[in-house]
């Protein structure tokens, strides 16, 4: 039995990531709560003829949905309107995922967590913070989704150099998942030789994908469909690793970097931070290893040297928004 919860399932990113893992073979349940429309939802995917089975869960059914959940994937919240940043998002969103990585605590302790509400440079930590303070912390488990800066790098690359395969071109994105604290490592890419005016334009491209998709829908949203496919590639790949044991797999992602004490002493001394995107390998647990970062050009190490303080300063508002502000 593998259930997957989808928190936030009726909602832009929540509806088509559900469509997404209902095509998987690895879920046996796949388990939608939201605040709204939940079962209509549920009852239109669970007439698709896979394997799994599908519930949904309306505003007071957060426990039942998450029993013995092996995996919680959390789109829910609310996106960015235009003007506003991701951190514009914390004063909402941060309540939000507060009570459901409580609820998480509470109803399967030993899930892996998925994060993909924003700023998730900050949402991972209230989500850290609360399972410490129920006693039920493993950092191998919790994950911020930085998969669409990937996904977002290796099609904008494609775009500049025709001769990169967008399936197959692989970028490391490092640092956060917020504006400047985004550092794509471009020049990982084997062959690539682009000019410093191809690295701004597609650096930038990558570090405010978001606010492209946020200008273009004038009010409706933010990027959905494309998250969807991220958080399906994310889950996906948790899954193979978690359920059907694959090794070798992948990806960048925002992780808690006591998940892998001995690979990220040297780099936690050095800047102080607890949480860092970077390419992480998956094994059963979840985190096997997280990579030592990979070599920097002088452009990216400049990249990072600007993520840093925001970085640092996103990570304290969310760990402090349970440690100060509202214990449980
Ligand atoms: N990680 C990323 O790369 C990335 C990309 C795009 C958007 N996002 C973020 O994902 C989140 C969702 O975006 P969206 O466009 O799907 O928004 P949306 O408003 O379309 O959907 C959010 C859903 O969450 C539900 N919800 C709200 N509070 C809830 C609660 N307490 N419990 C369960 N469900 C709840 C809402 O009813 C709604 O259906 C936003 O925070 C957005 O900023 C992240």
């Amino acid at each position: 039995m593998v259930k997957v919860v989808i928190c936030g399932a009726a909602g832009g990113i929540g509806q088509p990531l559900s469509l997404l893992l209902k095509q998987s073979d690895l879920i046996s349940h796949l388990a939608l709560f939201d605040v709204v429309n939940a079962p209509g939802v549920a009852t239109d995917l669970s007439h698709i003829n896979t394997g799994s089975r599908v519930t949904g869960h309306g505003k007071e059914g957060m426990n039942e949905a998450m029993k013995g959940a092996h995996t919680v994937v959390i789109p829910a919240g609310v996106p960015r309107k235009p003007g506003m940043t991701r951190d514009d998002l914390f004063k909402i969103n941060a309540g939000i995922i507060r009570d459901l990585a409580e609820g998480v605590a509470k109803n399967c302790p030993g899930a892996f967590v998925l994060v993909i509400s924003n700023p998730v440079n900050s949402t991972v930590p209230i989500v850290c913070e609360v399972l410490k303070q129920h006693g039920v912390f493993n950092p191998k488990k919790v994950f911020g989704i930085s998969t669409l800066d990937v996904v977002r790098s290796s099609r904008f690359v494609s775009e500049i150099d025709s001769s990169m395969d967008p399936r197959a071109t692989r970028v490391t994105v490092i640092g956060g998942h917020s504006g400047v604290t985004i550092v794509p490592v471009l020049s990982q890419i084997p062959g690539q030789k682009f000019t410093k005016e191809q690295l701004d334009t597609l650096t930038h491209r990558i570090q405010y994908g978001g606010d492209e998709v946020v200008k273009a829908k004038d009010g409706a949203g933010s990027a959905t469909l494309s998250m969807a496919f991220a958080g399906a590639r994310f889950t996906n790949a948790i899954l193979e690793a978690t359920v059907a044991g694959k090794t070798g797999l992948v990806e960048s992602t925002y992780v808690n970097l006591s998940a892998d004490p001995e690979s990220t002493a040297a780099f936690r001394a050095k800047t102080g931070l607890d949480y860092f995107a970077q390419d992480v390998e998956f094994g059963r647990e979840g985190v096997a290893h997280i990579r030592p970062l990979p070599h920097l050009s002088d452009y990216e190490q400049a990249l990072l040297d600007a993520a840093l303080p925001e970085l640092k300063v996103n990570i304290a508002k969310g760990t402090a928004f349970i440690t100060d502000n509202s214990k449980i």
